[in-house]
């Protein structure tokens, strides 16, 4: 074994001869950025070597100036240990957790207590010569009606006859449908819980539920760790694919997450953990496969078909996750390989099958779910966006943490750009709502025209306030836009800046979403000015703001600005109704099998609204 020490956590992990630096210490509980899922590509996972350097490997510095090589700066993934080291993980690289949305902004609609977790206190008659039934057939006698056709695997029976005579026949049953999953001396009513996930590829938010009273307990969350195997699903779709090994252990990365969810949530709540009866939860299709352990390949691939897309319900000891015993995990189901569930929790949280008017319901993400319609029919699509919106494949990209812009707008009084950063610490780099907000402002303030293209420097002098022509940097590949100039990155300050590829990957991202609204309204057969509310989901969707997404062109022009709603984690308030009411489960499950899909990539004129959806409002040239 060799050793590697962490600086600035002075924490020394013990590493594989050839195991990645970066590997390591995501193995170690400290994650480093990535945005290329480790292929060495994007430098989000920058690390210095502060003792040990041996002669770089040209992958190993990919991107990085001769200065940086020189101070010992690499690539952590690309960094194969072969002699002991001390490595200091720069503050830009590291992974801080970003901004988790642990709300739901729309008001979670009223349900009926009836969880399929129920306790029962009954005092049963004693046996005597004259009455010999069975400890169970005596259990299930008492318990009647509320739980007919009674049945109980090997565990609750062994603890069963223990339990009857240490409280003079008087127990408390758990019953789980018509299982019985424990049986405790005494009256133990109200001490059966559950736990709500939304499983999010970026981020994972539990809800600790007291199944008696239906009250929230707790919360906590916590950054997906399977990060470390890529940020998108498709990265990790592929290191999945790899075999049963590899998909294990993203299996126990998710599994283990969860399990400090829950773990966290019962310390604050001050419940016992192993009194958690049930999980729920929701999470797009790829998410799901990996909670089981299944290859989601097929899904990556056309004609992108899942294993499987139905509700599913295991133990949850054949997952990993340690609860109570007899405790249960159940999926919500999925309409199809990009509309997970995630989308389908989203729907019951809205009520969309319930709702009169004509509704549009978008979660904003790496992949776009769209759905439109009413209590009458619903459609459902998903639009690629890539990760532009994550702040990947943009040059100065950071995820919502602290030290990313957020904010971008134009101050009148100072003539200039007007910048605002998450957190306390010195700006780093732009986020998905920055990048958002930034080229709003640019396209406001003309410092990039509607096709996209950014104003040569000799133009913007011509046009633009002082300020902001000063913002507009000569490049070798059109215009820079300076953000934030000479931000402290690694050792040496760098400009922050836009480039016009980030514009375009910008334009990619939204204009595939809008793509994806476009093809739902023709589909549909109405225009955007017939649609009553737009609901926008999910955690990168509630930072954004509407005016900016109005000026980018993200929905279309006869959506007022007035329409849109943000309605936060609504895949959390789906899985809560689920967990709490078995008919919520009957419905989500109905809802799954009617909604309509429409494979946008299988559609012909798929591309020509692509290539319009791509353009900013105001574009001319078409
Ligand atoms: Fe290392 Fe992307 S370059 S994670």
């Amino acid at each position: 074994m060799l050793r590697v020490k962490i600086l600035p956590d002075d924490k020394t992990i013990e590493v594989l001869d050839g195991e990645t630096v970066f590997d390591a210490c995501c193995r170690a509980g400290i994650m480093i950025q990535s945005a290329c899922g480790g292929v060495g590509t994007c430098t989000k996972c920058v690390v210095r070597i502060k003792e040990g350097a041996t002669a770089p490997s040209p992958h190993g510095v990919r991107n990085l100036s001769s200065t940086e090589i020189e101070q010992g700066y690499r690539l952590s993934c690309q960094l194969k240990v072969r002699n002991d080291l001390v490595v200091e993980i720069p503050p830009g690289s590291r992974f801080y957790g970003e901004q988790i949305l642990t709300v739901g902004g729309a008001a979670a609609p009223e349900t009926a207590l009836d969880p399929s977790v129920r306790q029962y206190y009954c005092q049963l008659p004693q046996p005597e010569i004259h009455d010999q039934a069975s400890d169970f057939d005596r259990l299930a006698r008492a318990l009647g009606a509320h739980a007919p056709d009674l049945v109980a695997g090997l565990d609750p029976l062994r603890e069963l006859a223990d339990a009857l005579r240490e409280k003079d026949f008087r127990v408390t049953a758990t019953v789980s449908g018509r299982r019985l999953i424990r049986a405790e001396p005494g009256n133990t009513r109200g001490t059966a819980f559950g736990v709500a996930y939304d499983i999010g590829t970026t981020t994972v938010v539990g809800y600790l539920i007291d199944l008696t009273t239906g009250k929230e307990l707790a919360l906590a969350s916590r950054s997906n760790p399977q990060a470390a195997f890529g940020h998108d699903v498709l990265a990790r779709g592929d290191y999945a694919d790899k075999g049963p090994q590899e998909r294990r252990e993203l299996q126990d990365l998710i599994v283990g997450c969860m399990q400090e969810i829950a773990a966290e949530c019962c310390e604050k709540a001050r419940t016992p953990i192993d009194h958690v009866y049930e999980v729920v939860f929701g999470g797009n299709t790829i998410m799901t496969h990996l909670v089981f352990a299944l290859n989601p390949r097929h899904i990556t691939v056309s004609p992108f078909t899942p294993i499987w897309s139905r509700a599913y319900k295991v133990p949850a000891h054949e997952i990993g996750l340690k609860l109570a015993p007899g405790a249960t995990v159940y999926a919500l189901p999925s309409v199809g390989g990009y509309v997970g569930g995630d989308i389908t929790a989203g729907m019951l949280a809205c009520d969309l099958d319930r709702r009169e008017d004509l509704t549009l319901f978008v979660d904003v993400g790496t992949n776009g779910e769209i759905l439109l319609g009413n209590r009458s029919r619903l459609i459902s699509c998903a639009a690629p966006a890539g990760p532009a919106f994550e702040g990947a494949k943009i040059s100065c990209g950071l995820r919502a943490m602290s030290g990313a812009i957020d904010k971008v707008s134009f101050s009148e009084s100072e003539q200039d750009l007007d910048l605002h950063v998450i957190g306390h610490h010195p700006p780093r780099g732009v986020c998905g709502t920055g990048l958002i907000d930034a080229v709003a402002t640019f396209l406001k303030t003309g410092m990039v025209d509607p096709g996209g293209r950014v104003l040569e420097p000799d133009e913007a002098r011509e046009k633009l306030p002082e300020k902001l022509a000063g913002r507009v940097l000569p490049s070798e590949n059109g215009s820079d836009l300076l953000l934030v100039p000479k931000a402290k990155t690694l050792e040496r300050r760098r400009d922050l800046t836009l480039t016009q590829r980030d514009i375009r990957e910008l334009q990619l991202a939204k204009g595939a979403i809008r793509a994806g609204v476009d093809m739902a309204l023709k589909v549909w057969g109405v225009d955007g000015s017939q649609v009553s509310n737009v609901l926008i989901a999910g955690g990168f969707g509630n930072y954004i703001n509407p005016a900016a997404a109005m000026a980018i062109g993200l929905f279309p022009p006869d959506i007022t600005v007035d329409k849109l709603e943000f309605v936060g984690n609504s895949a959390a308030v789906g899985a809560k109704l689920c967990l709490v009411n078995r008919g919520q489960r009957a419905r989500v499950e109905r809802l799954a099998r009617e909604v309509e899909y429409i494979e946008l990539s299988g559609r012909k004129d798929f591309a020509d609204v692509f290539m319009t959806a791509m353009l900013f409002p105001g574009y001319e040239g078409l």
